[in-house]
């Protein structure tokens, strides 16, 4: 089977979603496990920028480089072309499902259910937080990557 395509949602594809990505990213590699991941926003506001320099300073203390990331939006295209859309929060799935169309093949859901990770079901949005609040993002996506890799490995 060819490598599963996996999007990763969010709002302003500079935050959480970039993160995931670049968990994910490694993580896969690190397993063996051929998958291709990209990650975008629902919003337009920060498209064609990079990653927030405060999600990048914490995720790179984990190991994790996000300094290419550069944020884009969603397009309806986007759920014909991937397999697995994950949105963050519930606001953003609600978001991705007003783009599905007949012509549709993802799979949609939202994240942390999908991954088996404990509930909050929304993955929190670190923009008007503190440092912490972004450190605390990369150790909840490392654990989420985790169930991601599992499940993806028993399909
Ligand atoms: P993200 O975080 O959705 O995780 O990238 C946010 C980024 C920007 C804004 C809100 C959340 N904003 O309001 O501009």
């Amino acid at each position: 089977m060819s490598a599963p395509r996996v999007l990763f949602v969010c709002l302003g594809n500079i935050c959480r979603s970039p993160l995931v990505e670049g968990v994910a990213r490694q993580r896969c590699a690190e397993a063996g496990l051929a998958v291709d991941v990209a990650s975008c926003g629902t919003g337009h506001w920060h498209v064609g920028e990079g990653a927030d320099p405060r999600m990048v300073r914490a995720a790179a203390v984990a190991g994790f480089d996000l300094s290419t990331h550069r944020a884009r939006q969603l397009r309806a295209a986007d759920l014909d072309e991937y397999d697995l859309v994950l949105a963050m929060d519930s606001d953003n799935l609600r978001g991705i499902r007003h783009l599905v169309t007949a012509h549709s093949r993802a799979e949609t859901a939202l994240f942390l259910p999908w991954t088996g990770t404990a509930p909050p079901q929304d993955f929190p949005d670190p923009y008007y937080g503190e440092a912490e609040a972004f450190t605390a993002c990369v150790g909840l996506a490392e654990q989420a990557v985790a169930g991601l890799i599992e499940r993806l490995r028993r399909r």
